[in-house]
């Protein structure tokens, strides 16, 4: 009862080929046979010899079709295409089962897609896209070349579809080759990719940003940030500030390699979007993405103080009371809203219109008054004159 399956010069695959023998336990045993979909597949029983042989699909006789035939006791499928797959018997005269087997149609996997990641000098990892094509399980084998021309496995988390390079060469002038090969039953692609460690490495954004206000200082901010957590601290970075006003889209730069920076050219209570970027202190690889943006108000004098002399006491706790309840103190990490501002200056202007307008009516209080008494004096003036008269 040994049966076997024949494989057609013009493109059958037999379920057997595969890249390693550790590899051949992998796809199932003799009961499925895998065929490449558009090829002619002959299913051969072997065991019939001179016998009649009868085959059935799916438990029901075959009928035989234009890309259906048998061939001196063997199946023939021409142009497999999906709707041939089943379980296919063969069975002998006396309809006795002779030979059982799956078969399942599908594509050689395609071509990895593959790419390359460094964050640090200390690790390259590689990342390749599951092969989506027909429903063949696929495997991945994952190796490396060095630069010196050695082949190592590219080890990974048990089959996860990354694999990682430690400690490569940090100086080597000729790239490490990664191959990475999709195997499934019926074929195997190959995608070779080189990576030299100086081209590809891409910090993480740097973390920790705080902006704070430079107290006295209405133009100034201070940023501070730190290394990202996965560069390690053996190389330097270099990085590029970035500041606008919140509600534009100008962004002006500052370049620096120190992890503190002070702004200075600020408006003053105005709101401050930052962001910062990261590169290899000697310009290997790529440019950081931006970290996420922080917000800041640059420092300003209290407006209740500049007041005070100017207004009376009751307007000066009016003032007091109203910016108190619109104002929040401000500190590093609190941002008042752009309405906190403008709700702010309204009370500054009407406090500023207050005053003046209190200014303007003592002045012309007291000018009244003079004039009164330069107009009294003049009546007495009169009068005396009158009296003489
Ligand atoms: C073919 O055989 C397999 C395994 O015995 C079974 O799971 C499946 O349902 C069968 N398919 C058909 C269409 O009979
Ligand atoms: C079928 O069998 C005959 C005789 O056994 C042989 O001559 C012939 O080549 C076979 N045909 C095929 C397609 O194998
Ligand atoms: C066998 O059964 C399967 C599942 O129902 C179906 O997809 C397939 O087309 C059938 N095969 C044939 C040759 O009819
Ligand atoms: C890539 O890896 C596959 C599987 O290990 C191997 O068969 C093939 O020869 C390798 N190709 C190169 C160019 O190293
Ligand atoms: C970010 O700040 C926190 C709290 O201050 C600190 O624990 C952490 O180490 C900092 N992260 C980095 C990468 O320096
Ligand atoms: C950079 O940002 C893009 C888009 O948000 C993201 O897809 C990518 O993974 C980021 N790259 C790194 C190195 O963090």
């Amino acid at each position: 009862m040994i049966a076997f399956i024949s494989c057609l010069c013009h493109g059958i695959v037999l379920a057997s080929i595969l890249l390693t023998p550790a590899g051949a336990g992998i796809f199932g045993g003799t009961d499925v046979l895998y065929g490449r979909i558009g090829t002619d597949i002959t299913l051969k029983c072997k065991a019939a010899n001179n016998r009649i042989i009868q085959w059935k699909v799916n438990g029901t006789f075959v009928t035989l079709s234009n890309n259906l035939k048998e061939q001196n006791g063997s199946l023939v499928l021409l142009m497999a295409d999906l709707s041939m797959e089943g379980n296919y018997s063969c069975h002998d005269e006396t309809t006795r089962l002779l030979y059982l087997t799956q078969l399942k149609l599908g594509y050689p996997p395609s071509k990895p897609l593959v790419h390359c990641v460094a964050s640090n000098f200390y690790r390259i990892s590689c990342m390749w896209e599951n092969s989506q094509e027909g429903s063949f399980p696929v495997r991945y084998i994952a190796t490396y070349r060095t630069p010196s021309s050695n082949i190592f496995n590219c080890p990974r988390d048990s089959l996860s579809n990354i694999c990682q390079i430690d400690n490569p060469q940090m100086f080597a002038s000729l790239p490490y080759v990664i191959n990475i090969t999709a195997v499934n039953p019926i074929g195997h692609r190959t995608t070779l990719l080189d990576v030299m460690l100086f081209d590809i490495v891409q910090p993480d954004p740097p973390v920790n940003i705080t902006a704070e206000p430079v107290f006295g200082s209405p133009r100034r901010i201070r940023v501070q940030w730190d290394y990202p957590l996965s560069w390690g601290s053996q190389f330097k970075l270099k990085f590029v500030l970035e500041y606008k006003l919140q509600k534009y889209n100008f962004w002006s730069r500052l370049d620096t390699k120190m992890t503190t920076e002070i702004i200075t050219d600020a408006i003053a209570a105005q709101l401050y979007a930052i962001r910062v970027k990261t590169k290899d202190f000697f310009d290997n690889g790529k440019w950081s993405n931006w970290s996420s943006e922080v917000f800041v108000t640059p420092w300003r004098e209290t407006t209740t103080e500049s007041i005070q002399s100017t207004v009376t006491t009751q307007m000066m706790d009016f003032v007091q009371t109203l910016s108190q309840s619109t104002t929040p103190t401000l500190s590093p990490n609190v941002i008042p809203s752009s309405s906190d501002v403008l709700d702010r200056n309204i009370v500054i202007l009407i406090s500023i219109a207050t005053s003046i307008g209190i200014c303007i009516a003592a002045t012309t209080f007291v000018l009244w008054i003079r004039s009164r008494r330069q107009e009294s004096d003049k009546n007495d003036i009169l009068t005396k004159k009158a009296l003489t008269l």
